[in-house]
């Protein structure tokens, strides 16, 4: 079956608010050229700071841009109540969110993040009706170790515990590996293929294959314009979770405009 790749920028902990608009303003300029049809869906997640400001720079000219769709890169599960320093999900989407990211290797890393946290924001991002894109990806040494896959397959069973085949359907999923994070370093196309396959077998096992086959999951660490179009040929990478690339409008439309070459 066909799925609509992503293209997704996680502008991390950077840009002021102006800055912030400044770069979504350039990718919006490039999306104005295209029907919605034409693009991968693009999903642009800024700072908490600057959600807002962004998603007031959203317009309705009816081109490709209108749909440019904004994610937090993270929320608390819990509704409200006394969590200083949290954000729930009626807050992001208040602030105009359509996604969330969860589990970034960052998250997990700096900030104890768990695989049981991890569901529970899932849980409470649906629930919200917005879209959880799930993070998930192997340390180097887990790697060197040969426990890749079931180390990914044991955070994919987690983070979707309890979640309905229709809701699961709808999710996106990100594979970093993160020694590709920041590295420069490319996980090779096909290994990034077979892992994702592996990754949707497993979403096969837990949810049903309908559910395997339409959710979207992506690649993520260190793509780059160079390395998009052979990454979006294979069979089952759906798009890509971009860190660095993602922070100028000239590096991210080239990834966008060579996502368009092989798929879409
Ligand atoms: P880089 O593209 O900078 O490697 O970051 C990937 C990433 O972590 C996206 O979430």
């Amino acid at each position: 079956m066909s799925r609509k790749p992503i293209i997704a920028g996680n502008w991390k902990m950077n840009l002021l608010q102006s800055e912030a608009k400044a770069l979504f303003d350039g990718i919006k300029d490039f999306a104005k050229g295209f029907s919605e049809s034409q693009l991968p869906g693009i999903v642009i997640a800024p700072t908490f700071t600057s959600l807002s400001a962004v998603a007031s720079e959203k317009c309705n000219c009816g081109a490709g841009c209108d749909k440019i769709a904004i994610a937090a890169q993270n929320c608390h599960w819990k509704s409200s109540g006394a969590y200083t320093g949290e954000v729930s999900v009626e807050m992001v989407k208040d602030a105009g969110c359509d996604y969330v990211i969860i589990g970034h290797s960052e998250r997990r890393q700096y900030f104890s993040e768990t695989d049981e946290m991890i569901n529970l924001k899932a849980k409470s991002i649906l629930a919200g009706g917005l879209i959880p894109i799930i993070c998930c990806g192997e340390t180097l040494e887990q790697r060197e170790s040969g426990i890749t896959d079931s180390h990914i397959a044991s955070q994919i069973k987690a983070a979707l515990d309890g979640i309905s085949s229709e809701d699961v359907a709808k999710s996106v999923i990100a594979y970093e590996p993160i020694w590709a994070i920041g590295t420069g370093k490319t996980c090779d196309a096909n290994e990034a293929n077979r892992v994702i396959a592996m990754i949707r077998n497993v979403v096969k096992e837990v949810a049903g294959v309908s559910a395997a086959d339409s959710i979207r999951i992506l690649y993520g660490g260190s793509v780059k314009p160079s390395t998009i179009e052979e990454q979006m040929s294979k069979s089952d990478i759906d798009g890509a979770l971009v860190g660095g690339a993602s922070l100028t409008a000239e590096s991210f439309n080239e990834i966008i405009a060579n996502t368009m070459k092989v798929s879409v």
